[in-house]
């Protein structure tokens, strides 16, 4: 197989990557004619606390993301999967030794430019490697022309690429994502769409109903997020109505459905991230999944710590005995959501609109029936819940 004559590593912790990345990429890729040029995030340095630096799986994932619009591009986890302190000169030999016959490239940042000779074996890089850069500022051109003649006396190849500026950096992406300020003109949508949908550098401490309705937005289609905002509205209503808490319902029904879209194995992993057991019946019937695993990503990715919204969500398919008020209102609300167009829709509305219970019962017996008529297990939750509402409705009658 014929091998790429020219190869350029891009290596950075890419917390997140952003436009100025890309651009000087796809700049070095006309500049140089590469044939390809690898995006390579590094390791996350274990002494990071998490509002510093993300995931490594996280930032590989938005690199592969902003990837695809950069030609020749890809992108590598090879110093994310080698363990220890990563060393530009051993990803410069590892690629040596997947492309022997290639003439390598190495990009750098202005300030990593700046300190080239103290890296770890700088002349080792230099003979793997021809090492570029681009200015921060006008004031760096000087400075940077100054290093280069520094470097190339040690044995360095060296290209400064004069680019138009271009200010954007990932701390400023960062802060301005704790801050809900708009990131659209400086990352790719996908990237955006990215950061809010798994809630990443998001200020936790403080609730905000409009951060929350960007990362459901993230994370869905029009047609569940339309469903999502209904079932937020109609719970608000009820909630009124039954004298339970309409802040929390409100939230609760935005957020139920958060991990619906997730496909079954992301969901698995999230429950299994917040050390959830799943019972028999749980592990078998995968519509429950979404449940547990939206209650487990708001309370534990999403920092929302209310044990009402948690169970409200993780029950809001199977129901429970002894739920909650703000538990039923999420229950009835997914069915009588603005958009529900069902057979026996009207009916459970005037329920709803009569008494929490009657509407449940009917809910639970709607379920129960489909259930039972797929031949699906149903769970113990489920019938305890209809036991409940059904002894309590006969009583009152
Ligand atoms: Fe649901
Ligand atoms: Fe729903």
């Amino acid at each position: 197989m014929k091998q790429p004559h020219k190869i350029a590593m891009f290596g950075g912790s890419f917390n997140p990557i952003h436009n100025a990345h890309t651009a000087v990429a796809s700049a070095f890729v006309k500049k140089l004619k590469l044939d390809k040029i690898i995006f390579i995030p590094t390791a996350t340095p274990p002494h990071k606390s998490d509002e510093e630096m993300i995931s490594a799986e996280h930032r590989l994932n938005m690199c592969i993301a902003a990837a695809e619009n950069v030609k020749k591009s890809e992108v590598s986890d090879i110093e994310i999967k080698r363990s220890g302190k990563s060393y530009t000169v051993d990803t410069l030999k590892q690629l040596k030794q997947l492309y022997p016959d290639s003439e390598l490239y190495l990009i750098t940042g202005a300030d990593m430019f700046l300190t080239l000779q103290d890296w770890k074996c700088p002349k080792e890089i230099f003979s793997l490697a021809t090492v570029c850069t681009v200015p921060r500022n006008d004031a760096d051109c000087e400075l940077l022309r100054e290093h280069e003649e520094r470097l190339r006396e040690m044995g360095a190849k060296t290209v400064v690429l004069d680019l138009k500026r271009m200010d954007i950096s990932s701390s400023e992406v960062r802060k301005r994502v704790f801050y809900d300020e708009d990131i659209s003109g400086l990352v790719d949508s996908k990237v955006e769409k990215y950061i809010y949908a798994n809630y990443l550098y998001m200020n936790k401490s403080k609730l905000c109903y409009e951060r929350f309705n960007k990362v459901i937005k993230a994370r869905m289609g029009e047609k569940r997020y339309i469903h999502s905002v209904n079932v937020s509205i109609e719970a608000q209503r009820l909630a009124k109505k039954y004298g339970a808490d309409v802040s929390l319902a409100k939230l609760a029904g935005l957020l139920h459905d958060c991990t619906k879209e997730t496909s079954a194995k992301q969901q698995l992993q999230i429950i299994e991230n917040s050390n959830i057991i799943l019972s028999d019946v749980e592990k078998s019937t995968q519509k429950l999944w979404h449940s547990i695993a939206g209650a487990a990503f708001v309370r534990d990715v999403m920092g929302i710590d209310n044990e009402d919204v948690f169970n409200a969500i993780r029950y809001h398919t199977s129901g429970r005995a002894n739920m909650s008020l703000l538990e039923k209102v999420i229950y009835i609300a997914d069915f009588t959501g603005a958009e529900r167009d069902y057979d026996g829709v009207d009916k459970m509305r005037a329920l709803a609109d009569r008494s929490l219970e009657e509407a449940m019962a009917f809910g639970l017996s709607f379920s129960i029936a489909d259930l039972a008529q797929r031949s699906l297990a149903i769970d113990p939750n489920t019938v305890l819940c209809y036991n409940e509402v059904i002894l309590q409705t006969s009583r009152k009658k």
